[in-house]
């Protein structure tokens, strides 16, 4: 029988390419989606999907959809506790041995990245983690670590349903290209960049902190969406190959590059579009760094995190299990459109 799921975040940029993603490769599944604001066209180019208005802080809403459904991908905002409970307090009401509900929980990187550790702000740590051989590492992160709250309690879940609750998490890296769902289209990382180069001071260049060592690892849009699938297609079998529970942790990344290389690259596509006068990139100190407040959050070192830090990462267990082979081309293929993506839709402020 075709599997129920019950997808968030389907009008961001990683849930609404897995939405669109799943509606190409499986049309047989039954998907809901939560929404909080619907894409006028949505109905249209998704007529097959349900639809049940509401947001994260609906838990009685998701949790009773969650019952009704036999896989949760949770999307969207990854730092929101109180969705993740109800994903697994209504998964939990119907599910039995014989039966097992899946959870597969969005996270990042954050969770390894080295913020904490100033002696590698701007230079290459040469740890690179791995989802298999350091697993133990990674089930005994720091309670500061990035998304360690929403592992635990994804954790405890595994722990004590295991044998009728299967958990994953999509740890994935700096992702980029375009989004294919009904909603956001950019991922978030080449946008932050370019606002900040555009800010008084730094007149219009790429910048990099220390040697620009530090290195982040990236995946394609496409790639990501690959994991997902393999992931949904192992739940739908009955779990597959596919690890779950303390196991179940999966990396997705298909490359990596240093902040230098990625302030050279983007001075140079800024330069060759007119948009800067300057293609050399521009050395700042880390007080300057930890100054900057690149998107939403609260977290007070987000500037590190996001220039200065390294976020290191093999897809092994992926590879391993899922089968996973990244098909798409790499950062440098895709940078040209996603950083003029970010400048039609934010603008130019005045870096000549
Ligand atoms: N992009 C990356 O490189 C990357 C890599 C790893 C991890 N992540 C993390 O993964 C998460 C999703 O990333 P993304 O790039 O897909 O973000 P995004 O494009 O901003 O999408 C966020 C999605 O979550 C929904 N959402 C957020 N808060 C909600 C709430 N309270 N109730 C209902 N829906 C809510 C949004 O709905 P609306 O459309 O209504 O706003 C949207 O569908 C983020 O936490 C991000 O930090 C991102």
């Amino acid at each position: 029988m075709s599997p129920s799921i019950f997808l968030t975040g389907g009008t961001g940029y990683i849930g609404g390419s897995v939405l669109d993603a799943l509606t190409k490769a499986h049309p047989e599944y039954s998907l809901t989606v939560l929404l909080r604001n619907v894409p006028p066209t949505f109905k249209e180019r998704y007529p097959d999907v349900r639809i049940v208005e509401g947001n994260f802080d609906n838990t009685e809403l998701i949790a009773s959809t969650a019952a009704d459904s036999d896989i949760v991908i949770h999307n969207g905002n990854s730092k929101h506790e109180g969705s993740l409970r109800a994903h697994i307090t209504g998964l939990l009401r119907n599910a039995t041995a014989a039966s097992p509900r899946y959870l597969i929980r969005l996270g990042g990187t954050s969770s390894i990245a080295d913020w904490a550790d100033p002696a590698y702000y701007g230079e290459t740590n040469p740890q690179v983690w791995s989802d298999v051989a350091d697993l133990d590492d990674l089930k005994s992160l720091p309670d500061t670590a990035l998304h360690r709250n929403m592992e635990k309690i994804i954790e405890q879940a595994a722990a004590e349903h295991g044998d009728r609750l299967k958990c994953a998490i999509i740890c994935s890296c700096g992702v980029y290209g375009e989004g294919r769902g009904p909603g956001n289209t950019q991922s978030g990382l080449i946008p932050m960049y370019w606002a900040q180069i555009q800010k008084k001071g730094r007149e219009g260049r790429a910048f990099y902190a220390n040697s620009g060592g530090n290195t982040r690892s990236w995946v394609h849009i496409d790639d990501l969406t690959q994991v997902y699938l393999k992931l949904v297609e192992a739940a739908a079998a009955g779990g597959g190959n596919a690890s779950w529970g303390r196991e179940g942790y999966y990396f997705t990344a298909s490359q990596e590059w240093s902040q230098l290389e990625l302030a050279k690259a983007t001075g140079k596509i800024l330069k060759q579009h007119n948009i800067i006068d300057n293609e050399e990139p521009l050395k700042l100190s880390i007080d300057d760094i930890k100054a900057m407040k690149p998107g939403k959050t609260t977290f007070a070192l987000y500037g590190i995190y996001v220039f200065a830090c390294n976020t290191r990462t093999r897809s092994d267990r992926a590879r391993n299990v899922l089968g996973y082979v990244p098909q798409s081309g790499d950062l440098w293929s895709y940078l040209e459109g996603d950083l003029m993506a970010a400048v039609r839709s934010e603008g130019v402020q005045g870096v000549h």
